[in-house]
């Protein structure tokens, strides 16, 4: 078959450019396809050079190709941009290949032309779009970790962390909850076993049934218990959690948040003791004004029965003793109502204290040593002496019976500046009686200041005594805090407001 007419047909139908050029540029030959690209009619493209459709920039590429081809390279392949009369731009892919006659003198080269300017633009505005993307992307990006640092933050403000465990008792924990439970990373070993450890061992097991239970028949739970860090330190937490299932129903984990609620637990229960404390006072005190009266009443025939000799003296006398008794009990019960009559001076505690310790040393016996810290310049205290002398006997006392083999008791006084309640600083005397005794638990730390709550044998305490003194030192605008832990002994501090000068 003859080729030639075949050939024709092709490169008229093809829509690739074919450009016939000689060893100079010049243009020999084109196709129909090659005019599109060059936007030209055929006799004008054969009537110019290469060069004449190119802009400056481009015409080094035709130059390099020109120069190379005479240098005896055979092929080609590079892109180049075509310009048209109005001034745009093609952009083509050159395959080229030198052409010979016969004799094997190169005669010029043969150039297939693409044009990819479409493809380019689509290359261009697919790499816009990537470039787009990747910086919404980074964009959103950005603004997750944002709101992860301000959930952090909220997280920490709120003294929340989170957590996450698996059925086969991994546990995952933010720093935050590392923190509450006082661990560090590379303390944290990942096991519920550790977890486990550090919940109060008073709540141990209703936590872990609250959970499996939780697990058999809820979607979520809440739960409120102790944990002890690690230093000994006990918080109060709250953890709330929800129950992932798989598709059967089957529990797969526990995702949850807990929270450090300690200062909310210790501000309810210390607003549950002031309601107590109140209600009880009024309880107290109009009882003991009633029995007051009464005892006047008894005191009083019993002082004319006393002249009358026709009764037994002793009798008498019995009934006198008791009526006493009442009358110092009703003097307590009045204390611990804030009701009692005091008698505000201003005094030096330094000088009330030191002058009592023989006294109290005679009281807590040679096996237990009392000294005291004074510190200098202790300021004047404004409050009714008195009182504070029972007090410190019964604090003595107290810690005399907490150390039945011996110990050492401190009586600390100095000088503080607290906020009051309604938050101004303000001047007080301190005084601090602290024991090496057995201490007291959270339950009977708990109860200590209620009225007639002992825990001595029957006869032995009254139970007024603590009761007696936080009336005494709340009645003269001071307080009165307790500091105890068992095995560690207790330390008792009141504060009494500081005398005002001139
Ligand atoms: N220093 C202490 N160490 C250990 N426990 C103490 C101490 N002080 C008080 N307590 C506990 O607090 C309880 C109440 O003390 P409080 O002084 O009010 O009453 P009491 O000493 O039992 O009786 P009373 O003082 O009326 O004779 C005591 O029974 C004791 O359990
Ligand atoms: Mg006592």
């Amino acid at each position: 078959m003859d080729r030639g007419p075949f050939l024709e047909q092709l490169t008229e139908a093809t829509d690739q450019g074919v450009w016939l050029i000689g060893p100079d540029g010049t243009s020999y030959d084109v196709n129909p396809a090659m005019c599109r690209m060059l936007g030209r009619e055929r006799n004008v493209i054969l009537a110019s050079t290469i060069f004449d459709f190119v802009d400056e920039e481009n015409k080094a590429i035709f130059e390099d190709e020109i120069a190379s081809r005479a240098a005896g390279k055979s092929s080609s392949r590079y892109e180049i941009s075509l310009q048209q009369p109005d001034g745009t731009l093609v952009r083509c892919i050159n395959n080229a290949n030198s052409v010979w006659d016969a004799e094997g003198v190169r005669v010029g080269s043969i150039g297939i032309w693409t044009d990819i300017t479409e493809i380019e633009k689509n290359k261009r505005e697919l790499l816009e779009l990537k470039n787009q993307l990747a910086e919404k992307v980074s964009v959103q990006n950005a603004e997750l970790e944002r709101s992860n640092e301000r959930l952090k933050a909220a997280h920490k403000a709120a003294r929340m962390g989170g957590w996450e465990t698996n059925e086969v008792g991994e546990l995952r924990w933010s720093t935050e909850t590392l923190e509450i439970f006082g661990l560090t990373k590379e303390k944290f070993s990942g096991k519920l076993e550790q977890f486990h450890d550090l919940i109060h061992p008073e709540d141990r097991e209703r936590v872990i049934r609250e959970a499996t239970y939780a697990r058999q028949y809820l979607d979520h739970y809440t739960s409120n218990h102790r944990i002890v860090r690690p230093d000994g330190s006990i918080r109060h937490v709250q953890e709330s959690a929800a129950v992932i299932r798989n598709f059967k129903g089957i529990p797969v984990c526990l995702s949850g948040a807990v929270q450090d609620v300690t200062e909310r637990v210790e501000l309810e229960a210390h607003f549950r003791q002031s309601q107590k404390i109140e209600t009880i006072g009024q309880l107290s005190g109009g009882i003991a004004h009633d029995f007051n009266n009464i005892l006047s009443v008894i005191v009083g025939a019993a002082g004319l029965l006393e002249m009358d000799q026709t009764y037994d003296a002793e009798l008498v006398q019995s009934i006198m003793r008791s009526a006493d008794r009442g009358a110092d009990l009703t003097h307590r019960l009045l204390a611990y109502a804030r009701q009692q009559p005091l008698r505000t001076v201003h005094f030096d505690v330094r000088k009330l204290v030191l002058d009592m310790t023989s006294m109290l040393r005679r009281v807590v016996g040679i096996d237990i040593q009392i000294s005291t810290e004074m510190s200098e310049k202790l300021w004047l205290a404004a409050a009714d002496p008195a009182p504070l002398e029972d007090a410190l006997l019964n604090l003595t006392v107290n810690a005399r019976d907490a150390m039945p083999e011996g110990g050492q008791i401190v009586i600390k006084c100095k000088n503080v500046c607290l906020n009051n309640e309604e938050n101004r600083p303000t001047d007080y005397v301190q005084i601090v009686v602290k024991d090496t005794g057995t201490g007291m638990t959270e339950d009977v730390k708990a109860k200590a200041t209620d009225p007639f709550y002992t825990t001595k044998a029957r006869g032995q305490g009254t139970g007024l005594g603590l009761s007696m003194i936080e009336g005494y030192v709340r009645q003269s605008k001071g307080h009165m805090v307790i500091q105890s832990d068992p095995g560690n002994g207790t330390a008792i501090t009141l504060r009494l407001p500081r005398a005002k000068q001139g």
